[in-house]
């Protein structure tokens, strides 16, 4: 699946007026702002594939110092119509793969919300959380969501479609339908034998071709550069503890909530 051409989508004028209009923060990410609340005065905070500033109205006038960022000039061109530069607030396009343009250890806190982190190929992720790991500070926190693998599974089951009401029984086998189709040859075996997989899901119409992990894998993945690793799904604050619940969880994104480890850069 080419995901290369995520970032064509990205730029076009209906996904940015898309963005333009979501304006609520998700549950997990309700809860993570309660919980540094205390310390953002004081925090520097990095911005990662803002899009049109969804979270920008929640989090720059809480902070020291803002900035949001997207390798999309368009994204970031609505954020500046919308919330008009100041020196404590800013934007700019950057690629998370390279940015080159900001100090190593500069930020307190970084995030890449609503799953944008998944629109790259997996060597370029393993950039990205390296590039990321290299401008927090040790101690910084890093909080970002992924497409778990496990609500792909589902989905992508004729057999998990079943249900008493028959007008999601029939909804969710025409989504099945689709991703088969769209995602040929891909079985469901080897979906079920994969830590993570690059698929087109149904956001923007099935356009987008989107990496979806499983939580232990992702923890593992963070692992070399985070510790103290939280989870949550995206629908509530209701933390996802053991093993047990996180392979169980077919919840469609799950945020995470790490802190940058001291290891050298
Ligand atoms: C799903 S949208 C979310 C936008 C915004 N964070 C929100 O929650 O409304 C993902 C955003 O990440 C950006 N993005 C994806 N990959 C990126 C990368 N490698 N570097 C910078 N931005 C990226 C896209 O351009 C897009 O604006």
């Amino acid at each position: 699946m080419p995901v290369s051409q995520n970032q064509a989508i990205y730029k076009s004028a209906n996904i940015i007026k898309y963005y333009e209009q979501i304006n609520d923060l998700q549950p997990a990410e309700k809860t993570i702002l309660d919980r540094l609340s205390a310390q953002l005065p004081t925090m520097k905070m990095l911005d990662i594939g803002v899009g049109a500033g969804r979270t920008t109205q929640y989090f720059c006038d809480r902070t020291a110092y803002y900035i949001g960022v997207d390798y999309s000039p368009e994204m970031i061109n609505a954020c500046k119509q919308r919330f008009p530069e100041t020196v404590k607030r800013q934007f700019q396009v950057c690629d998370a793969r390279n940015m080159s343009g900001f100090e190593d250890q500069q930020f307190d806190f970084v995030l890449f919300s609503f799953n944008g982190i998944d629109y790259v190929d997996h060597d370029d992720r393993l950039t990205i959380l390296k590039e990321i790991h290299r401008v927090t500070k040790p101690g910084g926190i890093f909080c970002f969501s992924s497409h778990n693998l496990q609500s792909f599974e589902t989905a992508f089951s004729f057999k998990s479609q079943w249900s008493w009401n028959p007008i999601a029984t029939y909804t969710n086998l025409v989504i099945a339908g689709i991703l088969k189709l769209l995602n040929r040859p891909l079985t469901l075996k080897e979906v079920q034998e994969s830590s993570h997989k690059i698929v087109k899901d149904e956001s923007h119409n099935f356009q987008l071709s989107s990496y979806y992990i499983r939580p232990s894998a992702q923890i593992e993945q963070l692992s070399h550069w985070f510790e103290d690793i939280q989870i949550y799904s995206w629908k509530n604050d209701i933390e996802l503890v053991s093993q047990a619940d996180r392979l169980v969880n077919t919840d469609q994104w799950i945020y995470y909530y790490c802190t940058s480890n001291s290891c050298k850069i």
